[in-house]
């Protein structure tokens, strides 16, 4: 999969995109992650790339020209799948969303500033508007980097067994049953002698159990009872 990101700061991006899995990811030749600093798409020698709001009002617009200048550009030698713009009246994102959006080859993230990107982008570019939660931020770097982290590990190949995304909270609508590691007891806490026990079907039907009753108590919403 190949992820290309538009952004003011992509230096934001760095760090995110170099650890853990992200890293294995991309050493592994599953994702490959370009970042585009928007600003060389600047108009004039400043590189300006907002400007004020129409109508008036604080806050500054980013600018028709740049983005359009930019998305063209990267569109001669890439069809993208969606077209994604981060935004806090976007969609909000979800595993459901995560597991489709996993399934494309190419996808082009608009981190937003300021008070957002003219409409004429959103009108004529973005396919696809992607919240990360209701609250904001000062810019989408941090939301592409949660995409770009939650597509990641989706990808065939990037996670091993052990670590599969299968039996992650929300795989199946479900949050994930509670885990322990060694030692079995500690101060006197001990872990649910079930799992200690060898039995690996008997196992299996607590982690359900215990998944359902989890989601249950924390988030009845996603079994379609009352919030
Ligand atoms: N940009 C600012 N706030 C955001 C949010 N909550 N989700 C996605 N992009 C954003």
């Amino acid at each position: 999969m190949q992820i290309d990101i538009i952004s003011v700061l992509p230096e934001l991006l760095h760090s995110p995109l170099e650890h853990s899995i992200m890293k294995r990811a991309q050493t592994k030749g599953l994702l490959t992650v370009n970042l585009i600093d928007l600003r060389e798409y600047g108009l004039g020698k400043h590189r300006q790339v907002d400007d004020y709001q129409f109508g008036g009002g604080a806050g500054m617009v980013m600018m028709v020209e740049p983005l359009a200048a930019c998305i063209d550009r990267l569109q001669e030698s890439t069809t993208y799948d969606e077209i994604i713009y981060l935004t806090p009246d976007g969609k909000t994102l979800n595993q459901g969303i995560c597991n489709r959006l996993s399934l494309n080859n190419n996808l082009l993230l608009i981190c937003g500033h300021y008070k957002g990107i003219d409409e004429r982008i959103r009108e004529h570019y973005v396919t696809m508007e992607i919240s990360i939660g209701d609250y904001v931020l000062s810019g989408g770097e941090l939301a592409a980097a949660v995409l770009v982290d939650s597509l990641g590990r989706l990808l065939p190949g990037v996670l091993n067994d052990e670590t599969s995304a299968l039996f992650d909270s929300f795989q199946d609508d479900l949050l994930a049953p509670p885990v322990y590691t060694r030692p079995a007891e500690f101060r006197g806490w001990k872990v649910p002698d079930i799992l200690l026990s060898g039995n690996t079907p008997k196992i299996e039907d607590w982690r359900n159990d215990q998944a359902m009753e989890r989601t249950r108590q924390r988030r009845p919403d996603l079994l379609g009872d009352e919030d």
